[in-house]
């Protein structure tokens, strides 16, 4: 648990209006401010942020929260790393508490991965890795100096020599099977993860061993082992070489599919070369690479395989802002083989003859076309003017649309009016899914977090009120506990974060960040929509007293001597009500 303290004062510095202006543009409306909802789709914006109290609440899709919420669905970052996130933006230093097991444990884990990384690479000097050097070196071509700086290594062919090892360092078996370089046995027991295989280490920009990938030295399957997430490995958050990458000086980084080829490029003296960690890239990662540079080339393998995931890399990458380009390469399979069968020299030359998207999606669908038949031409058109509606500059898709009209020996001008006729299609049909999305989320969110509201509208209407009043009031918590009791309240939700306000508010001050550490985040995002529902509303303590008299009203009703008197409808109610209670 980060200290409260801390939370709060990171907060502080942390100005909501400031923070979320860094993903969308943010417009005074009034006392508060308004965006277009980074979460959803729109057109109108449905974001408000309340600079009094820090919040933000999006009226259209029901997120909502503080800044720390923000962050982590906007990074997509779990609560502790969200605060290590602001925390470093602001220059804060986290304070890892000794009591922290979850910090201990990935000290440890780190510790570990270093001492196997150490490990494996020394075993290639050994007889015992003799055939793992072998392969680097003789097979594989990698100089001396290539495997040092990668720090690749060899884990021997034995179930228990990396355990073992460990074990007499001190490390325990839970800690083994944390880092997942172990696995659990049958009997209880544990036994090496990764045996007889090259090992490619994964490292952090700090310079952290966070995972491993192995490689047969031979044609069995599966031919690269990956550690899976663990403590301290994000496979979706990482991407391999970046340590070096970052380095390079380059405004371009080269995206290629594996760790060979990221090693035969380096090797070859490019060293701005990433590559995905055996799964396809993320948003995360295109977004990561963002912050390096503003250009991708991408050299992913020439088969079907890598051209298909060519085509979904490049929408991630333009949506995190970079340019991305496809590199042809024609003679090889992979990077690693056209720069052994080309050279450096000549894989320099395909960087530069990188073809920017567009161009590469319209050769490919020429490609696939029979252009002398007038059934192919209208296959190249139609695909054609879906890949020209999707660019956003006018005056380049005039360009591109009066290349696609001489190939297929038609006028410019009606390409453009089938391009124009689509994007307006596309717009139509984007607003409509809008606002039905819109509205199907409003009701099901709202439902998910409270599913008593329905059946208890007044009540529940109360209870956030006064939930509001004491937010803006916190020194009518006496008054209100006076009145009536946390049970008082008839919906547990609500309920729930009254009871988290109230201890609060016994420990010092009531704030939505503070509550953020005792709700879950779709509660949290509830206690925000509350906020945001009441905030622009006067509040006065007759108002208080009139929620609180309604959920006063309401317990009296469910006493058994008022349900004698009562006419049925409300017998029926209280009978349903004791059911729910169970
Ligand atoms: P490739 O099969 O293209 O391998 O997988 P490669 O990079 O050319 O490797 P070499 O040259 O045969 O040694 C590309 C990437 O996909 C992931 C790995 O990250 C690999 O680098 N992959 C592949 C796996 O994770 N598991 C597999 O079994 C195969
Ligand atoms: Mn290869």
């Amino acid at each position: 648990m980060i200290p409260r303290s801390f939370i709060q004062q990171l907060v502080q510095r942390c100005d909501i209006e400031e923070i979320v202006s860094g993903y969308v543009l943010v417009k005074r409306a009034g006392r508060n401010l308004k965006a277009l909802c980074p979460f959803h789709s729109e057109k109108t914006p449905s974001l408000v942020l309340y600079p009094d109290n820090q919040s933000f609440y999006c009226f259209g899709c029901g997120a909502g929260g503080d800044v720390i919420s923000f962050i982590m669905r906007a990074e997509n970052l779990d609560y502790p790393d969200a605060v290590r996130f602001l925390a470093r933006r602001v220059g804060m230093e986290v304070p890892e508490e000794g009591d922290d097991s979850g910090a201990q444990l990935r000290a440890r884990v780190l510790q570990l991965n270093r001492e196997a990384a150490l490990f494996f690479h020394k075993c290639l000097k050994t007889p015992a890795g003799r055939e793992g050097y072998a392969y680097l070196h003789e097979k594989r071509g990698l100089p001396d100096k290539i495997i040092t700086s990668y720090g690749l290594g060899y884990a021997p062919d034995s179930w228990n020599a990396l355990g073992d090892y460990l074990l007499g360092k001190g490390f325990t078996q839970e800690e083994l099977l944390a880092a997942a370089l172990s696995a659990k046995g049958r009997k209880g027991g544990i036994y090496d993860q990764f045996r007889n295989r090259v090992m490619f280490p994964i490292l952090d920009l700090r310079g952290n061993v966070i995972g491993f990938g192995g490689r047969v030295l031979d044609d069995s399957k599966p031919k690269y082992l990956n550690s899976p997430d663990t403590p301290v490995f994000k496979k979706s958050r990482n991407l391999f070489s970046l340590n070096f990458a970052k380095n390079a000086g380059k405004e371009q980084l080269i995206l290629a599919e594996g760790y060979m080829d990221v090693i035969a490029i380096y090797a070859a003296g490019f060293r701005n070369v990433v590559a995905t960690l055996g799964t396809a890239l993320t948003g995360e990662q295109a977004r990561l690479m963002s912050k390096y540079a503003r250009e991708i080339l991408i050299a992913y393998d020439s088969d079907g395989a890598g051209q298909a995931a060519t085509h979904r890399a490049i929408n991630l990458l333009s949506e995190a802002g970079l340019t991305a380009k496809v590199i042809h390469m024609e003679g090889a399979k992979d990077p690693d083989e056209y720069i052994k069968k080309f050279g450096p020299t000549r894989f320099q030359l395909l960087l530069e003859g990188a073809s920017d998207v567009i161009a590469h999606e319209l050769a490919g669908i020429r490609a696939r076309c029979d252009l002398e038949t007038s059934e192919g031409r209208i296959e190249y058109l139609k695909s054609a003017v879906n890949v020209l509606a999707d660019i956003r500059s006018p005056l380049e898709r005039e360009v591109y649309a009066s290349d696609v009209a001489q190939v297929a020996g038609v006028t410019a001008e009606a390409v453009g009016g089938q391009v124009n006729a689509l994007i307006r299609k596309r717009a139509k049909e984007r607003e409509k899914k809008e606002w039905r999305d819109i509205e199907l989320n409003k009701e099901a969110s709202q439902d998910r977090i409270n599913p008593q509201k329905r059946q208890n509208l007044k009540e529940a209407q109360a209870e956030e009120g006064i939930l509001a009043f004491l937010m803006d009031h916190p020194d009518s918590y006496g008054y209100l506990l006076n009145r009536i009791r946390p049970e008082d309240f008839v919906t547990d939700f609500n309920r729930k974060v009254l009871e988290a306000m109230a201890s609060l508010r016994r420990e010092g001050e009531v704030s939505l960040s503070l509550l953020g550490q005792l709700l879950t985040p779709e509660e949290l995002r509830g206690a925000a929509g509350i906020l945001a529902r009441h905030h622009d509303q006067t509040q006065t303590k007759e108002l208080l007293d009139a929620y609180i008299d309604i959920l006063l009203a309401h317990k009296d009703r469910l006493k058994p001597e008022a349900a004698r008197a009562a006419d049925p409808a409300d017998i029926e109610a209280y009978r349903r009500r004791l059911r729910e209670r169970k």
